[in-house]
């Protein structure tokens, strides 16, 4: 079997396919507030597969060890690159759509109502720079894996409040609400598992 493409290559083919899906959400509409709108929706569900593929990486170590989990955790810088590059893309779209639509942007929406989104993007900005060998460098082992894992929780709270919001409208926001709760549940249940491990070493056989 061919092997599947890591590292930079695996970044560069997630990023082409995010292009690739935008492009057909907006062509298979009328130019519009609808296509916009539908591809601002599809760019946040990329960007979602993408997260938790990243977010769950370590937990999949410790809950299910094996080749594939291994490989996910060996990936994670990549997968979190490539969602930053949805998430970019999801963020052209929404400033494309305040600019074009401001009447149906703002309605129902204040600066309030964008504080979650925007700590998201500081943090989506802060983790991307940091992820590179100077700055990690200049951080250290204890800043940085801090930030880490503070943007990476900002960025779950965000993701279940957006879709705790959208509940009332049915389809598949309950479920994806759910998706993430039980994601959340699972990273921590996987660190208490770790910690008891640590602290029983005789349980990691
Ligand atoms: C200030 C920053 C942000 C703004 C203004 C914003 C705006 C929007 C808009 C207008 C929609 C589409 C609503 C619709 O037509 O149904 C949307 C969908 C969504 N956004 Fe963002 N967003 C921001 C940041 C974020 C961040 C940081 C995340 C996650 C970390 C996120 C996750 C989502 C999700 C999960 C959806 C729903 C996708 C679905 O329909 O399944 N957004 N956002």
């Amino acid at each position: 079997m061919k092997a599947l493409p890591s590292g930079w290559k695996l970044f560069t083919v997630l990023a082409a396919l995010t292009l690739l899906m935008t492009a057909a959400v907006l062509a298979s509409q009328p130019l519009g507030v609808d296509g916009l709108r539908s591809a601002i929706r599809a760019t946040a569900r990329s960007s979602l597969a993408l997260f938790l593929l990243a977010f769950l990486a370590s937990t999949l170590t410790t809950l299910l060890p094996g080749t594939a989990s291994r490989q996910l955790l060996r990936e994670r810088r990549y997968l979190g690159l490539a969602f930053a590059f949805s998430h970019t893309v999801h963020g052209a779209l929404i400033y494309l759509y305040a600019q074009r639509y401001p009447e149906l942007f703002w309605a129902g929406r204040n600066a309030v109502a964008n504080i979650p989104g925007s700590l998201g993007y500081l943090f989506i900005l802060l983790l991307v720079l940091t992820s590179f060998q100077a700055p990690m460098r200049l951080l250290g082992p204890r800043l940085w894996k801090g930030l880490h894992s503070t943007g990476t929780w900002v960025l779950a709270a965000v993701f279940c409040l957006s879709f705790y919001k959208r509940i009332p409208l049915g389809g598949w926001y309950p479920l994806a609400f759910a998706l993430m709760f039980t994601a959340i549940a699972l990273k921590l249940i996987a660190k208490q598992a770790q910690r008891l491990r640590r602290a029983t070493p005789s349980l990691s056989h």
